[in-house]
């Protein structure tokens, strides 16, 4: 057993118990020991790689996933642990969120990025800040790695939060072309952080649009390769949003759109939570606010990923928009659902580390073992959208 798997399967006895002493001891506690764990994770390969069967296989945007499954953004912000999860099986690697400058991220009542589990409700809460070294430093890290086939490299990033509009527009077109250098395979914008306090220029939708119109004149038009560009938005949009939000990425030339990120609907997701963790979840949504992921957000991540692909359907264009599912992925019933619905792939986040604590490092391994979603059946064949 390794370090990290030692220490999850600990945590795991542990958490119940550590959980009921006192709301922001326990935040405390989960804040600085996630930072703990992902610093043990992200420094371990495990000795045997899994090499998904090629029925798992997804290839799309001519890019080949080795599963349809791999982790959300804001797990590896500095751009760690590539070698960690492609040893893993996952079917791609996501690094980021980043932003221009370097960010220290939020601190409130002597804690650094709070996070809090909700360990009864298989959810928690952050309120991290997008903390990061900035779009230099990580772009220089990435053009390093030597990539494992079938776990290409993405990377989220952020217009600069508190920069007025112009400025964070220059920014980022400048941090996309570095990453274009720096040999990442697609780059997803968050547009979707509920953690950090926002200029004006990014609370309008009005806004939203002349930002991507700029992205995608100045970026999508020239791009010297090929190099897919998704945007991910909160799982707190509305299915009457989706047409109008497919319409213009698709119109802009953008390639996907991805579903998404934490809610800050506290009191619509209340009554989801266990009565074990309602304590937790007052203090820390009354404190800090943050954002809610894991379980809870399972059916919304579905049902506006279900409404975005039915929109993709009926459109008649001549490129490949993909959805990508984010939000309670935790279990392959998660995967089968999303592939009936013709989602093909997945982040996960919060569930990646519940199933690390059942299954270690072999965790895609198990999860996909089952003889059932290795039958073709569950994989629909991707066919280009003309
Ligand atoms: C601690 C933490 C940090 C996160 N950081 C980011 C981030 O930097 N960028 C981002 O787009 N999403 C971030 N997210 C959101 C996740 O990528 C994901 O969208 C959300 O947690 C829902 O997925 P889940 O239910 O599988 O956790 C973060 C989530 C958590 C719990």
């Amino acid at each position: 057993m390794t370090q990290a798997e030692f220490l999850a399967k600990i945590d795991n006895q542990l958490r119940p118990f550590i959980l009921l002493i006192n709301p922001w001891l326990a935040t405390l506690t989960y804040s600085y020991g996630r930072k703990l764990f992902l610093k043990l994770l992200s420094s371990e390969i495990p000795k045997t790689k899994f090499e998904p069967p090629s029925e798992l296989h997804r290839k799309f945007w001519d890019i080949q996933f080795q599963l349809p499954l791999f982790n959300a953004a804001g797990m590896f912000k500095n751009a760690e642990g590539y070698f960690t999860v492609a040893s893993q099986g996952a079917g791609a690697y996501l690094a980021g969120t980043v932003t221009y400058r370097k960010r220290k991220g939020n601190f409130k009542n002597g804690i650094l990025h709070p996070f809090l589990p909700y360990h009864s409700s298989g959810s928690a809460s952050n309120w991290m800040g997008l903390p990061n070294e900035g779009f230099d430093i990580i772009a220089k890290r990435l053009s390093k790695i030597e990539k494992v086939k079938g776990c290409p490299v993405g990377i989220s990033l952020s217009f600069s939060p508190d920069a007025e509009m112009n400025t964070a527009i220059k920014e980022m077109l400048e941090g996309m072309e570095m990453f274009e250098k720096a040999n990442v395979d697609f780059i997803e914008l968050n547009e979707s952080c509920p953690n950090v306090k926002h200029a004006e220029h990014e609370n309008q939708e009005k806004n939203l649009w002349l930002r991507m119109e700029q992205i995608s004149e100045k970026f999508l038009a020239k791009r010297k390769r090929n190099l897919p560009v998704i945007v991910k938005f909160s799982n707190d949009t509305t299915s009457e949003q989706i047409p109008n939000l497919i319409d213009n990425l698709i119109n802009f030339g953008f390639d996907g759109i991805n579903f998404g990120n934490t809610s800050t609907e506290y009191p619509n997701y209340l009554e989801d939570i266990d009565r074990y963790d309602i304590k937790n979840f007052q203090y820390f949504t009354n404190t800090y606010k943050g954002g809610l992921s894991g379980k809870i957000l399972k059916q919304k991540s579905l049902d506006l990923c279900t409404t975005a692909v039915n929109q993709v359907k009926n459109k008649n264009f001549r490129k490949e928009f993909h959805i990508i599912r984010t939000g309670g992925v935790e279990t392959i019933d998660d995967i089968k659902a999303s592939n009936s619905n013709s989602i093909l792939i997945n982040q996960w986040f919060t569930g990646y580390f519940s199933a690390f604590s059942m299954y270690g490092h072999k965790l895609y391994e198990k999860m996909f073992s089952s003889s059932e979603i290795t039958e073709k059946k569950y994989y629909i064949q991707i066919k280009k959208i003309t």
